[in-house]
C-alpha cells in the first residue's frame, strides 16, 4: 500500500465519487444509503463539487491510495443564517482499507477545516446505536451522545435506533 493523499475533489472526480459511494453502499449496511441508492448521479456530484467549492461551510475530502478513492468524508451545512453553524458529519471508507487509520485522519481533518472556515461552531451525525466502532471512534474526538432516535432504520424486518452525537467546537 502506498502513502495515502488527502486532498478535496475537483470535477474530475465526479464520476469515481459516484461509483465509490454506490459500491461502498453495499458493502455496509451503517450506511444511510444501500448499494446504487447514492442519491447524486455524475451530473449532480460535479454540480455538487462546484457548489461545495464555493461554499463557506460545505467540504468534501477524498482519501486516495495510488491515485484511486478509498474514502471520503464530507461536511454538509444549510445556508440559513439560524443553522449554519451546524455541519454534518459523513465519512465512510471502504473496507479493504479500514482499520488503518484513514478513518482517524479524514475526521481529525475535517473537524481542523471547521474550526478554520469562521462559521462551524458544532458538528453532528446520526450514527446506528449499534454500530460500536463507529460510536467510538466520533467518541475519541469529543463527540458526545445527545438522544436516541427509535426505530429510524429498518433493515430486513428489523428496527433499529440511531445516535444523533454531536460535537461543539467553541468548548474545546
Ligand atoms: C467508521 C469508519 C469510517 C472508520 O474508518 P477506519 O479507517 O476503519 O478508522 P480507523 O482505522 O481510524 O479506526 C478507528 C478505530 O476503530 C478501530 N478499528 C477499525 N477497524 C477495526 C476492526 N475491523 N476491528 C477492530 N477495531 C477496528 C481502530 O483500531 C481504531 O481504534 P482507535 O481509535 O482506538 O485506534 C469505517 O469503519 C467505515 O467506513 N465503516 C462503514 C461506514 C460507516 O459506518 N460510516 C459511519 C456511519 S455514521
Amino acid at each position: 500500500m502506498g502513502n495515502i493523499v488527502y486532498r478535496e475533489p475537483t470535477v474530475d472526480d465526479a464520476e469515481e465519487i459516484v461509483a465509490f459511494y454506490n459500491r461502498v453502499g453495499g458493502e455496509t449496511t451503517y450506511l444511510s444509503f444501500e448499494k446504487d441508492e447514492y442519491p447524486l448521479d455524475v451530473e449532480g456530484s460535479r454540480a455538487s463539487i462546484k457548489d461545495t467549492a464555493k461554499s463557506p461551510n460545505n467540504y468534501m475530502l477524498l482519501a486516495l491510495d495510488d491515485n484511486r478513492i478509498i474514502g471520503i468524508g464530507t461536511i454538509s451545512s444549510s445556508w440559513k443564517i439560524k443553522s449554519r453553524h451546524c455541519g454534518e458529519l459523513g465519512i465512510v471508507v471502504e473496507n479493504a482499507h479500514q482499520g488503518q487509520g484513514i478513518g482517524s485522519e479524514i475526521i481529525r481533518r475535517l473537524i481542523e477545516w471547521c474550526r478554520g472556515n469562521g462559521i462551524t461552531t458544532r458538528i453532528q451525525l446520526d450514527t446506528r446505536c449499534d454500530n460500536e466502532l463507529a460510536v467510538k471512534l466520533y467518541q475519541k474526538f469529543g463527540f458526545q451522545i445527545e438522544g436516541r432516535l427509535p426505530n429510524t432504520t429498518l433493515l430486513d424486518g428489523k428496527y433499529y435506533d440511531l445516535y444523533v452525537m454531536g460535537l461543539m467546537l467553541e468548548e474545546m
